[in-house]
């Protein structure tokens, strides 16, 4: 396997990283401990992974915190330790299971000091800054990374989730050694690629999340399967490899993340490197076209209709995709049809959608606030909070 350098560090690791949210984020689909640790220690013996993503936030909610990191403390002591590069992130509570960020220097601080007592080192490989705090300057956040790293408890700084101009102004702070952004062919667009090619030119690796699709929609990916065997010719791959080849043939600065809980897929994923794709065939990815470019044009044209009937097209790919069906609620509510919205509303959160306080702010669902299908739903998201 290939080599992969994070920014212009002394970090070299395998071109393929394990992201491990999945084996944290969810109550019903989280492993078992020994289930998971006996996962990280299977990918670092035996699939030659070298760099392991992770968060603090990586847990069910703010009483949970740190938990993955503890488990990935527990999978690799000792020389395996030294194999792997654990990069892992600040910058985000879980109140309720919710997600809100916190980018405060003296948050930020608190939990890096949490994350090295979690992880059981005295520095960490990679600390990124989960997400920019709209409510902060990203500089001051930057700044409070910079102090650790004075302090030895940080060795490189990453960010997460950055526009362009964000990530300028924290280059501006420091050395910024990596971005971790969503990447993956379904959703490569222009600013992607824009972004992209300026970690190119400055030596910054740009972290692949959801690069398979991403959590809970992989499956996904599917909808793809006619449309490869019809204009690639590494057509008979799974797609699921064909998206993580196509992350390393794009750019030399990637470094694609896939989670996952299953050890055949983690063999697949690991083997990505080994599929040839040829140069034309990347480029034809960039475009390949899918349910949801029928969405976009259906709301450039403002057309909810075909906007509605788009999105069943991608729930006949992945029926279990909460966000599709929450996304669909919105659009038939909109649409007045607030029965079918109610309905979708429910098979959302029936998958997992749980993000009450989005919902609560979705001015789609203005109309409906006081219907009691729609306080039932609030009431049931809470309860899986
Ligand atoms: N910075 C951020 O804000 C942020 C946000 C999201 C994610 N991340 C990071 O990025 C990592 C990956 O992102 P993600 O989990 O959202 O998306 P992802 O890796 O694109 O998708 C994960 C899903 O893909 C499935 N999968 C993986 N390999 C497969 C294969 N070969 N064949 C079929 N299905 C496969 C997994 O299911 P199985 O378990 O069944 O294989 C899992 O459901 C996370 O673990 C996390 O470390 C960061």
């Amino acid at each position: 396997m290939n080599k992969r350098q994070i920014g212009t560090t002394a970090l070299f690791v395998n071109e393929i990283g394990y992201g491990s949210m999945n084996l944290s984020i969810d109550r019903k689909q989280r492993p078992s401990q020994s289930d998971a640790i006996a996962l990280l220690q299977r990918a670092v013996d035996e699939y030659g992974v070298e760099f392991i993503d992770t968060a603090d936030a990586y847990a069910l909610g703010e009483d949970d915190m740190g938990y993955c990191e503890r488990l990935i403390a527990g999978a690799l002591q000792g020389e395996r330790r030294e194999r792997v590069v654990v990069a892992t992130k600040g910058g985000f509570t879980r109140p309720g299971g919710a997600w809100k960020p916190d980018g405060r220097p003296e948050y930020l601080r608190r939990a890096c000091e949490k994350s090295l007592a979690a992880l059981g080192t005295d520095r960490i490989d990679l600390y990124q800054l989960h997400r920019p705090d709209p409510a902060v300057p990203i500089e001051e956040s930057i700044g409070a990374l910079v102090d650790l790293q004075r302090e030895g408890k940080i060795r490189h700084i990453g960010v997460s989730n950055v526009s362009l101009e964000q990530l300028k102004t924290a280059m501006g702070v420091t050395e910024i050694s990596s971005i971790q952004n969503p990447l993956s062919f379904p959703f490569y667009d222009e600013s992607r690629g824009t972004l992209l090619t300026f970690c190119e030119e400055h030596g910054i690796t740009y972290i692949a999340y959801a690069p398979v699709g991403g959590h809970r929609n992989a499956s996904m990916l599917a909808e793809f399967d006619e449309w490869i065997a019809e204009n690639i010719d590494a057509a008979g791959i799974p797609v699921h490899q064909l998206a993580l080849a196509w992350l390393l043939r794009l750019s030399p600065a990637t470094l694609p993340i896939p989670a996952t809980t299953n050890p055949g897929h983690l063999a697949r994923n690991m083997r990505a490197g080994d599929i040839p794709l040829a140069s034309d065939d990347v480029e034809k990815l960039k475009h390949a076209r899918s349910w949801r470019n029928d969405v976009e044009e259906a709301l450039a044209a403002g057309d909810l209709e075909k906007e509605i009937a788009a999105m069943r097209k991608g729930l006949s790919f992945a029926p279990e995709s909460g966000v599709i069906w929450y996304d669909l609620s919105c659009a038939l509510i909109k649409a007045g049809r607030l029965t079918e919205g109610f309905d979708a509303l429910e098979s959302a959160i029936g998958n997992g959608f749980n993000h009450l306080e989005h919902v609560r702010s979705d001015e789609d669902f203005a109309a409906v606030r006081d219907e009691p299908r729609f306080q039932a739903a609030l009431d049931r998201m809470a309860a899986i909070s």
